[in-house]
């Protein structure tokens, strides 16, 4: 968020699915239509050098789907809405129950 703004996390159980759903919502700049697609992709990055590695998704998408979650994105940009611009990645992650019932 270059220009400032808030990053509210939230948690909740789907007992349906029987996931944990994870949403890291920001109100920054969003992300460009054009960048949506690679924004996984190792080094790619949009800040400038020595910034960023652009590696942080890239270790966080290898990370959750090695705990078998998936991670999907919504964003929009200035461009496209001038009020509610901003991302949210969310995370789910499926839930196993312990032999010990803990
Ligand atoms: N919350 C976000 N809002 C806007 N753009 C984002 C957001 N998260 C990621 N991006 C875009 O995706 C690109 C890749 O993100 P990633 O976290 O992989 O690398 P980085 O932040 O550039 O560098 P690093 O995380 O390695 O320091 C960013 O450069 C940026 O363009
Ligand atoms: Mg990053």
């Amino acid at each position: 968020m270059p220009n400032g703004g808030s990053l509210r996390i939230t948690t909740r159980l789907n007992s349906e699915l029987n996931l944990v759903e994870i949403f890291i919502k920001d109100t920054g700049v969003g992300i460009k239509p054009e960048h949506r697609r690679r924004i996984f992709a190792p080094f790619f990055t949009t800040k400038k050098v020595g910034e960023g590695t652009g590696l942080g998704l890239t270790v966080s998408y290898g990370i959750v789907t090695n705990y078998g979650g998936t991670i999907d994105i919504e964003t929009i940009t200035e461009e496209e809405e001038k009020k509610n611009h901003g991302t949210t990645f969310i995370i789910r992650l499926p839930v196993y129950k312990s032999k010990q019932g803990g």
